[in-house]
């Protein structure tokens, strides 16, 4: 069968991309911590094209673990996961590393194959496993962005569905695993007393920022394919946006959030380049693996509208950027002023309406600005918050819990083929339509016309505090 049944145990976990930089990054501490919580037993097997040997993985896994917790706090956890791993090094233009893949497998048959590689790579990875029978009882993860246009993202699809079912591809956005954005779902719907004002009768506009103030950090190569716009907008942000204004599910189970999630998807408005601000930080020119004179975007803002009953003219602010002023995420939603001004400092344009305010990170926390007297014999005010952090020192990497939700066939954290392909469709015009970047200095918010002429009557940004 081309697929692994869901909900069935995979019995190895083959990661392509075993020597790149997400899997130092993001996936040794995930395999890590998932030895660790006992949900990782099975051999692993890391795949790439780097002249390693076995030994080669070993060293780099216990690098990257030291280096993302600052020491390994559990030797024998990682002595345990040093002996799971098991390599095959190999072009994976040539059908010899399948053959040799194979070989490597063993007794196991029924892996979860990852590819954790460039998405130029996915097709031929794909088809490779297929030409020896690795798609059989398996499943295939695939990292983000899926494609690099609607086009490639089509194109994608097909040679994936042709080897695999739908229901044992898994494609990864790893921000769903991500604690604060899962809060994003349950929060709205787990509580009842939003939902009334949750609509464009009571909301003005919302703001999503993810923010980082570092550069690329040797990334440079991918980012000349990528782009922020590739690379967060259209799958990061994006999703936060679909969890943020999907109708409730209409019963309990992933298939209901994915189908509320990807009507989402489809009622976005296709971006045009009035709707986007593009900006490059001066430096990154320099970066290895930059061209002297590219275009490429660092910094990506956009104004997007969802054309559906509920969301009709509220406008979303979206942006995210590299070398900014402060690393974090949150989203802000802007409710609407009171209907009529009782008080002297009601029109004042300083102040804020009533926003909700849920920082995704560095730190999870929810606040409810709110608008309360200063003591006096004035009717005149101020905005407090009600502040409610919402980290847990229990939080699992987001990569510890998709893996682990792949390998056990669970796919109620990742996304669909018609998600994907609304998504690309919404930025499909402005990806080769836009206009050259604007440069801005590391440490700024990015270029001015971000908040000038793209947010005009609706800014100032709010931005995160951290
Ligand atoms: C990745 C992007 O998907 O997400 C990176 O490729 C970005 O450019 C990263 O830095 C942010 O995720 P996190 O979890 O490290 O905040």
């Amino acid at each position: 069968m081309p697929g692994a049944a869901p909900g069935t145990m995979s019995d190895c976990l083959v990661f392509f991309g075993a020597s790149g930089d997400l899997a130092r990054k993001s996936i040794f501490p995930s395999l890590y911590r998932m030895v660790k919580e006992g949900t990782l037993a099975v051999p692993v097997i890391g795949v790439a094209f780097s002249d390693w040997t076995v030994e080669d993985l070993r060293t780099r896994a216990r690098e990257a673990v030291k280096a993302r917790y600052g020491g390994i706090d559990d030797e024998a956890a990682l002595e345990r996961l040093l002996s799971l791993l098991r390599y095959v090094d190999g072009d994976y233009a040539e059908p010899e590393t399948f053959e040799r893949l194979k070989t490597a497998l063993g007794e196991c048959s029924r892996p979860t194959h990852y590819l954790a590689i460039p998405p130029v790579l996915f097709g031929t990875v794909v088809q490779g496993l297929k030409s020896v029978g690795l798609n059989h009882d398996a499943r295939v993860v695939v990292e983000k962005p899926f494609g690099r246009d609607l086009a490639s993202c089509q194109e994608l699809n097909r040679v994936i569905i042709d080897a695999f079912d739908e229901h044992a591809i898994f494609r990864i956005d790893h921000f769903l695993g991500k604690e604060e954005i899962m809060n994003l779902l349950y929060f709205r719907f787990a509580n009842s007393i939003f939902e009334p004002v949750w609509n464009r009768n009571y909301i003005e506009s919302i703001q999503v920022t993810f923010a980082e103030d570092f550069g690329v950090r040797g990334r440079g190569a991918f980012y000349e394919s990528a782009g922020a716009l590739r690379d967060v907008v259209e799958n990061h942000l994006f999703q936060i946006v679909a969890l943020l204004t999907m109708e409730a599910p209409t019963y309990q189970g992933y298939g209901a959030v994915q189908a509320a999630k990807s009507n989402v998807f489809k009622a976005m408005r296709p971006l045009t380049r009035k709707d986007y601000v593009r900006g490059q930080f001066n430096g990154y020119r320099d970066e290895e693996g930059v061209a002297e004179h590219s275009d490429v975007e660092t910094f990506a803002a956009v104004k997007l509208f969802i054309d559906s009953w509920r969301w009709a003219d509220v406008p979303f602010y979206l942006r995210t950027g590299k070398a900014l002023a402060v690393s974090a995420g949150e989203v802000v939603v802007n409710f609407k002023r009171p209907p009529q001004s009782l008080f002297n400092d009601a029109q004042d344009p300083d102040q804020h309406p009533n926003r909700l305010r849920f920082r995704l990170q560095p730190d999870g926390e929810i606040g409810l600005g709110v608008r309360v007297k200063r003591p006096g014999e004035e009717f005149v005010g101020h905005e407090q918050e009600l502040r409610l952090p919402t980290e847990s020192p229990l939080e699992r990497e987001p990569y510890e819990r998709l893996l682990t939700d792949a390998l056990r066939g669970d796919s109620a954290l990742f996304t669909h083929e018609d998600s994907v392909e609304a998504a690309w469709r919404v930025v499909d015009g402005i990806l080769t339509d836009h206009a050259s970047v604007i440069h801005y200095e590391p440490g700024t918010w990015g270029p001015e016309e971000a908040a000038g002429r793209l947010i005009g009557d609706h800014g100032p940004w709010q931005n995160p505090h951290v």
